[in-house]
């Protein structure tokens, strides 16, 4: 088969193929991410805090990156932009080739809302619903039928090694147990890019390396993964590595190659 840009694309539009498709292609890097200048500040009592400061950063469908850093980096801050949660201050950002400068709330929530699966670090659950059906909510917005949204939600939970926790509240899960129904939410729409703040932090080390195993199938059959972590175990599992500091980024570090550096610790 000759692959094409399209056909890359193609393959790349459902990462949860069956086991056996193999969805790596050998044409040139595509961004799926590009930052320029970056910023991001935040009013706080009189002043302001500067979270983000020039992050220019470019992201290739398909590349697994660590985001990781000192706490208060600016790492969930990053992520939030990334997943168009909200807006920069200054600076470009484009998601998927398209330039998001100046779209309202509703133009970003249209653009993330079929591509882009996010785990919150506080996980984000809505509190009077489900297990199933905090799962099933972004394939309401993104019109799936009522028993399909059931069907993949229920599957998705059982993937995340829930299924028996389907009818609970949230409040009668476990931090990790929430945990878990947040990172099957991210992935239930089978989104382009992922992007996961923390998602192994309140997991013990068997949950934590299931649930990595899951992200990094997901990965392998064509997403785009964005991880934040503390974790050296899990950064080292990534090709790339982003290190933020003081809202810059410190380092960019690619597996086996040359650290190229941003402001760089000897600034
Ligand atoms: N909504 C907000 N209002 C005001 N300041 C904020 C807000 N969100 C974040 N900040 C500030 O921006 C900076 C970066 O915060 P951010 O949450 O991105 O850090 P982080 O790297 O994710 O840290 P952690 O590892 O602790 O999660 C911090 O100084 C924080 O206090
Ligand atoms: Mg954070």
């Amino acid at each position: 088969m000759r692959i094409t840009r399209n056909t890359h694309t193609a393959l790349n539009a459902a990462p949860h193929p069956a086991p056996h498709v193999a969805a790596v292609s050998p044409t040139p890097p595509e961004p799926v991410l590009e930052l320029q200048d970056v910023a991001k500040r935040y009013p706080k009592g009189q002043g302001m805090v500067d979270a983000l400061q020039g992050v220019t950063l470019r992201i290739e469908r398909g590349e697994h990156v660590a985001l990781v850093g000192p706490s208060g980096a600016g790492k969930s801050t990053l992520l939030y932009l990334m997943g168009l949660m909200d807006a920069p201050t200054a600076g470009r950002l484009k998601l998927l080739g398209r330039d998001t400068t100046g779209l309202s709330d509703a133009e970003r929530s249209r653009l993330r809302g079929r591509t882009v699966g996010f785990v919150f670090q506080s996980f984000n659950l809505l509190p009077h619903l489900s297990a199933w059906r905090n799962v099933a909510l972004p394939l309401r917005y993104a019109g799936v039928s009522r028993k399909e949204r059931r069907a993949r939600a229920l599957e998705m939970l059982a993937r995340v090694g829930l299924a028996e926790r389907a009818e609970h509240m949230p409040s009668e899960l476990s931090g990790g147990q929430e945990q878990r129904v947040a990172i099957a939410r991210a992935l239930v729409i089978r989104p382009q890019l992922l992007l996961a703040d923390e998602p192994t932090g309140n997991l013990d080390s068997d949950t934590g390396a299931r649930i990595l195993e899951l992200l990094e199938a997901v990965h392998a059959r064509g997403a785009t993964l964005v991880t934040v972590t503390h974790s050296a175990e899990v950064a080292a599992r990534a090709q790339r590595t982003v290190q933020l500091r003081n809202g810059r980024v410190w380092s960019d570090t690619r597996a086996g190659a040359p650290e190229a550096r941003g402001d760089g610790p000897s600034h």
